[in-house]
């Protein structure tokens, strides 16, 4: 039996508990776990929002898809919109030739430094990078020989985090005037950008979820090779021992 199913014979069926600076609110019965999973699921399903990320809740309600306090409007028109543009079948077949590319420079780039050090991390973040850029904006933003992101101190994050996303996206902001000025409603839309200028997004909007897509995209898929790049080692080395 977990400690607050003893703790119901005194309470009711919602107690909540201070761990430390987080506030943990249990519902301990059936129908409580229906009003919390069903009845206000959208309410209650934005994730934790750390206190890195340099924008307040009421800020980041009318811009982030990922750091969205809870699951409203906007959540559901960036969502919407990702389905539709960047996720659906249709969509990631579009960009196969967009995939084989970048890996193609991706090859030619490290069969250019055979017998050299590569941080393959490195590298395979740009590749990404560039890759997302393209969805984004049909541009590559990342040379490949480049370190993706400036090393961050972990006592200063927010601050640092805050002039980091602020230099991107005056750098972007550029590019999305450019574009803007020249946008035509209803002509077939060339990327992620286009599909952003025609639902009326601001400046704010575009580049916040641009950001969130960004790291949503890179790191993971990263992460995933760097751990296939260990694993793969890994097996070769017993195999070697064996
Ligand atoms: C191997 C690659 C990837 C893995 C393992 C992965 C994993 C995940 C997981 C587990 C979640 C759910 C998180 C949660 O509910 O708290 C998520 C959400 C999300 N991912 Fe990925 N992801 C990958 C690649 C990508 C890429 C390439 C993009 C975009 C370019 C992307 C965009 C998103 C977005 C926008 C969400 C939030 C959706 C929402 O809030 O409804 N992901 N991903």
């Amino acid at each position: 039996m977990f400690p607050w199913q003893k703790l119901r014979k005194f309470t009711g069926p919602l107690i909540s508990l201070r761990l430390g600076t987080q506030l943990l609110v249990v519902g301990s019965s059936a129908e409580a776990a229906a009003e919390i999973l069903k009845t206000h699921d959208r309410f209650l399903s934005g994730r934790h929002v750390p206190q890195v990320i340099p924008r307040d809740s009421h800020v980041l309600r009318r811009l982030a898809l990922i750091w969205s306090p809870e699951c409203m409007d906007t959540w559901r028109l960036l969502r919407g919109l990702c389905r539709a543009e960047l996720f659906s079948a249709k969509a990631i077949e579009s960009n196969a030739s967009l995939r084989e590319k970048k890996v193609g420079e991706l090859m030619d780039f490290l069969g250019a430094r055979e017998g050299e050090v590569v941080s393959i991390g490195e590298v395979v973040f740009s590749t990404v990078f560039n890759t997302v850029s393209n969805l984004l904006f049909s541009n590559d933003l990342a040379r490949l020989e480049e370190k993706g992101m400036a090393r961050l101190d972990p006592q200063r994050l927010r601050r640092q985090l805050a002039n980091l996303i602020e230099g991107t996206f005056a750098r972007w902001t550029i590019n999305v005037k450019e574009r803007r000025s020249s946008f035509v409603h209803d002509s077939p839309k060339r990327d992620f950008l286009d599909v952003f200028l025609a639902n009326g997004f601001d400046d704010d909007q575009i580049n916040w979820i641009s950001a969130e897509l960004f790291s949503a995209g890179t790191d993971t898929i990263c992460h995933d090779i760097r751990v296939g790049d260990v694993r793969a080692t890994e097996e070769q080395r017993s195999y070697e021992e064996s």
